[in-house]
């Protein structure tokens, strides 16, 4: 058998349209897809799949079921097996394990482990003397009992084996806490020590509600990161989880909407406005397969995120994330220098949920800002503007909300409709939901940059200051490695018209600096190549990671750990994709999306 919450997860985390789709072409209709029949003969279809509620439905004989169902009845699996099958597709691993007495989840000391963490945390909070501060601070904060109480928020105190110690008492051994990542050890310790010292402990949970990690927040005495969180374990993977969503997921799919907010202080403070619809992502920009997991339940997305340069840009790329699985997002846009806690807190519920009514839709938000740019005047502006909307209009999956897109592209900008279509047919869909990067098509390609994507980008910059507007918001500071191009980058979007490397720049940065600024290498194309380098400076990180994972799978022996590996690099390389679709490599397998509707080649097991 395969323990419940297993199944559970792979339930919630199938894409039942992707799986369906393989077996059959599916047409879409509105925000469900369509198809003939596969259980009975039928000459128009009746035969619907809903993504919203993970189900399909025949009006014409009744069949209907979830993602399970339809595995068993279309290759006839049994129910173990259908899960096995939908676990590969949604890429959770499924472990079977031997019937009840004697069954255990290999994952299960871990979420064992969380749960007493996350008790021994909460006593802590709770204690008159230990916990005072944490509570005073937590009071400030406009945090009281009963929601430290219902997100189960606890304290760590400042001692470095407190829990480790009270782990020991309980039965839980170091392997156990070390796997959790709850202690962990150093050059200096082989002794492990407790992770997590004079914090303020948020704990994570899964879609089903068990702890997978912990989120802990410094506060009045400590020193180091604001924020410090649980590693990647078996049972957390950041970019697949999103904080709240176990327990707000019945008001999103209620309310049919979502509002996306950054920080963990953020989610708890609107829950206790009463605002329950509401997730984060944990530290990272939104992911394909958080914005996936959230299609299940919503079709609109509000996003509340920092009003700054930098939210703005995270904001356009969870936007886009967003319109590829089909949700539509808005932009909620609050007071400079506010987030949506201080907004709640200084301003109430209804305030809030003001700007929330005042929000824009994306692209729309997007025209507002160039207009107010003055970037829809001139021709040059117009053709830069262009450029920065098609994207967008890329990654909008729904065909209705892309046509309207493009009717208000085209009466913005003055581009007429056919020529934008020609450009978004172009080049393939960015993010990929329901929809697969298509091969690489045959598009006029910028010439292969020779150098690395950093210094390329710095030095479009420094040729043409008129796009460093346009750099910034495709990357940030932070997605810079070298840290001499990182001060470049900063020193120009704070002085534009920068001519000589700033005093307090540092010797390497300088050097750059002049010999950029000196740089005779002309780019053509700077626009485009500007494009190119920022994406591919995010898919960096990426790379390395692929890098990384090669190399553990060419030494691994054992097989279900490879396996594992394999996997892992696979789901990397889809995100590669997903950040720059002209890198798009075969090396994995294609799947047909919905519609596409080509004979799986996949294998059956
Ligand atoms: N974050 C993180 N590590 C950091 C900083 C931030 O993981 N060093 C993540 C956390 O999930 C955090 C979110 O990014 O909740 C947003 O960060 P920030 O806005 O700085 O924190 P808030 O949650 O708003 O916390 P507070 O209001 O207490 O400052
Ligand atoms: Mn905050």
């Amino acid at each position: 058998m395969i323990p419940d919450d297993q199944v559970e997860e792979v339930r919630a985390r199938s894409d039942i349209v992707a799986v369906i789709g393989e077996h059959i072409p599916l047409k879409r209709a509105g925000k469900d897809y369509r198809a003939l029949c596969p259980f009975h003969e039928e000459k128009t279809p009746s035969f619907y799949v809903v993504p919203s509620k993970g189900f399909y439905k025949c009006f014409g004989c009744g069949e209907s079921g979830d993602v399970f169902s339809f595995v068993m009845k279309r290759i006839g699996l049994d129910f173990t097996e259908a899960v096995k099958y939908a676990g590969r597709k949604a890429g959770v691993e499924v472990r079977e394990v031997k019937a009840r007495p004697e069954y255990q989840d290999p994952n299960r000391p871990l979420y064992e482990a969380n749960a007493f963490a996350r008790e021994y945390y909460r006593e802590q909070l709770a204690d008159a003397e230990i916990g005072r501060l944490a509570r005073d601070y937590l009071k400030k904060r406009g945090i009281d009992a009963d929601t430290a109480e219902a997100f189960g928020i606890g304290f760590a105190p400042d001692e470095w084996r407190g829990l480790r110690a009270a782990a020991a008492r309980h039965g839980i051994d170091d392997a156990i806490l070390l796997d959790a990542g709850l202690v962990t050890t150093s050059e200096r310790s082989e002794e492990p020590y407790d992770r997590f010292r004079s914090r303020i402990i948020f704990p994570i949970e899964g879609l089903t509600g068990k702890v997978i990690a912990f989120g802990g927040r410094l506060f009045g005495p400590g020193k180091g990161a604001k924020y410090l969180n649980s590693p990647e374990t078996p049972v957390y993977h950041k970019s697949e989880e999103l904080y709240g969503l176990g327990r707000a997921r019945h008001e999103i799919r209620k309310e049919g909407a979502v509002l996306l907010v950054e920080g963990y202080t953020d989610v708890v403070s609107l829950v206790a406005h009463e605002v329950p619809n509401v997730v984060a992502s944990l530290g990272t920009a939104l992911t394909s397969v958080q914005a996936r997991l959230l299609a299940r339940f919503a079709s609109r997305a509000f996003l509340l995120y920092d009003s700054d340069m930098a939210g703005l840009r995270a904001t356009f790329r969870a936007a886009d994330v967003l319109l590829s699985v089909g949700i539509h997002p808005s932009v909620v846009t609050l007071p400079r220098g506010e987030d949506p806690d201080s907004v709640a807190r200084r301003e109430g519920r209804e305030a809030l949920m003001g700007y929330v009514e005042d929000a824009v839709d994306v692209l729309d938000r997007k025209l507002q800002i160039l207009t107010g740019r003055d970037r829809l005047s001139s021709i040059d502006g117009i053709r830069d503007a262009v450029d920065r909307l098609l994207p967008t209009l890329r990654a909008t999956t729904d065909p209705a909300l892309r046509d309207i897109y493009i009717s208000r592209v085209a009466a913005e900008t003055g581009v007429r409709r056919e020529t934008l279509e020609e450009e978004i047919a172009r080049t393939p869909a960015m993010p990929g939901g329901a929809t697969v990067p298509a091969p690489q098509p045959r598009v006029r390609r910028v010439r292969k940059p020779l150098m690395g994507a950093e210094r390329q980008l710095l030095q479009v910059l420094v040729n043409d200051r008129r796009l460093i507007d346009r750099a910034s918001e495709a990357v940030g500071p932070e997605d810079f490695v070298h840290p001499a191009n990182r001060a470049i980058f900063r020193a120009l979007t704070e002085n534009p018209e920068l001519d000589r490397a700033p005093e307090e720049m540092e010797a390497i940065a300088a050097g750059r600096l002049a010999a950029l600024l000196a740089g005779t290498e002309e780019v053509g194309h700077a626009a485009r190549v500007l494009d190119d380098s920022a994406r591919r400076m995010r898919g960096a990180p990426l790379a390395e990671r692929a890098r990384e994972l090669r190399e553990a799978i060419a030494r691994e022996l054992d097989h279900e750990r490879k396996r594992q590996l394999i996997s892992e690099l696979e789901e990397l390389q889809r995100k590669k994709r997903e950040i720059d679709p002209s890198h798009w490599t075969p090396a994995v397998r294609h799947r047909p999306g919905p519609g596409e509707g080509t004979a799986s080649n996949e294998e059956r097991p």
